[in-house]
């Protein structure tokens, strides 16, 4: 007899193609990047974090953001989201017709400078800005609020600052918010903590999970934040990526390990794992080198004989 059992969705976000390409060494041509996004969105991706429309001095490798934008395909169902970081970001990514705009605000100071060159207060007002002006032209917005676990310039971030631009960001009344672990470090009994607090900090606001797997905590993280009731995470493909700010960041968790875990949980995220895992494998050898996937290696669930 056929279940009849709807199952409970996990939704990804992929980000692959920004926050893991600007941080790569390999240069991807306009053409390669658009591919790379069309084949995410032939795996199943309905969200997929296209590019960024900051200072091409500061990420040199997002300078072709309004290219990208201009040829990849616009698909029924599928959303694409860019980075921006101040007006002239907005305004770009308005122009290009990107489904939501994402800010970020560091939760220190001194990464703050070192990625923005602006206090977190500043950056704080920025995201005021920039989710006006999404807003007024109809655009979804998200904003992450970085660096969440431990900052690579101050070490240990207390959770009650955390909290604090947490209820700040929520005034703003983004479509979602996101909690980031940029350099890898946190663990499950931290998450939990952050993702219970932001939850009474920004009251029905949706909350998003960002987990770099730097130090292979990435998945404890998410099953911690799960238990929290989070149900969107972003990932990358591969688990390519790293931050250009944060010396010794290594790349967000692999899409595929993340799919693998939630599918074998009982939840369905729509992606294909075998589609995803091909694409890792076409990425490789467009970067021209290896990626940490783990599941790319090995496979999904082994099927004997
Ligand atoms: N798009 C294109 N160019 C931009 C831009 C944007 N959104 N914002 C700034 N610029 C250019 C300016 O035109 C200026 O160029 P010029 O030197 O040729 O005149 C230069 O960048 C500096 O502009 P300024 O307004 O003085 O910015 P800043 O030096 O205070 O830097 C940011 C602020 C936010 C623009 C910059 O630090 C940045 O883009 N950082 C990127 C951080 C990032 O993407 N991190 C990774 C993900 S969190
Ligand atoms: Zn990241």
């Amino acid at each position: 007899m056929l279940s009849l059992a709807v199952k409970e969705h996990v939704q990804i976000v992929e980000v692959a193609p920004r926050d893991g390409l600007q941080a790569d060494p390999a240069d991807l041509s306009v053409g390669q990047k658009v591919e790379l996004i069309e084949r995410l969105a032939a795996a199943g991706h309905t969200r997929i974090e296209a590019t960024s429309f900051v200072s091409p001095k500061a990420v040199p490798k997002m300078a072709d953001g309004d290219a990208v934008m201009a040829a990849v395909p616009r698909l029924d169902g599928v959303s694409y989201s860019a980075l921006a970081l101040n007006q002239r970001g907005v305004e770009r990514a308005v122009e290009a017709g990107v489904d939501e705009v994402c800010g970020v605000v560091v939760a220190t100071e001194t990464f703050s400078q070192a990625n923005q060159r602006a206090s977190v207060a500043e950056s704080v007002q920025r995201w005021r800005s920039i989710s006006e002006a999404a807003k007024a032209a109809g655009i979804k917005t998200a904003v992450t609020v970085s660096a969440v676990c431990g900052c690579p310039y101050e070490g240990r971030v207390a959770i009650e600052k955390v909290l604090d631009i947490v209820g700040e960001l929520a005034e703003t009344k983004p479509d979602e918010l996101v909690l980031a672990d940029t350099i890898g470090v946190g663990v499950p009994t931290q998450v939990g903590a952050l993702f219970e607090g932001a939850g009474e900090r920004a009251p029905g606001v949706a909350l998003r999970g960002h987990f770099h797997n730097t130090r292979n905590t990435a998945l404890a993280n998410i099953a911690a934040a799960m238990d929290n009731g989070v149900r969107v995470f972003d990932s990358s493909l591969g688990g390519v990526g790293g931050c250009p700010f944060a010396p010794k960041a290594t790349g967000n968790v692999a899409t595929e390990d993340v799919v693998y875990l939630v599918h074998e949980m009982g939840y369905d995220t729509g992606l294909d794992l075998d589609a995803l895992i091909e694409t890792t494998t076409w990425l490789e050898t467009q970067l021209g080198h290896g990626v940490p996937s783990l599941v790319a290696k090995a496979g999904g669930f082994p099927h004997p004989g």
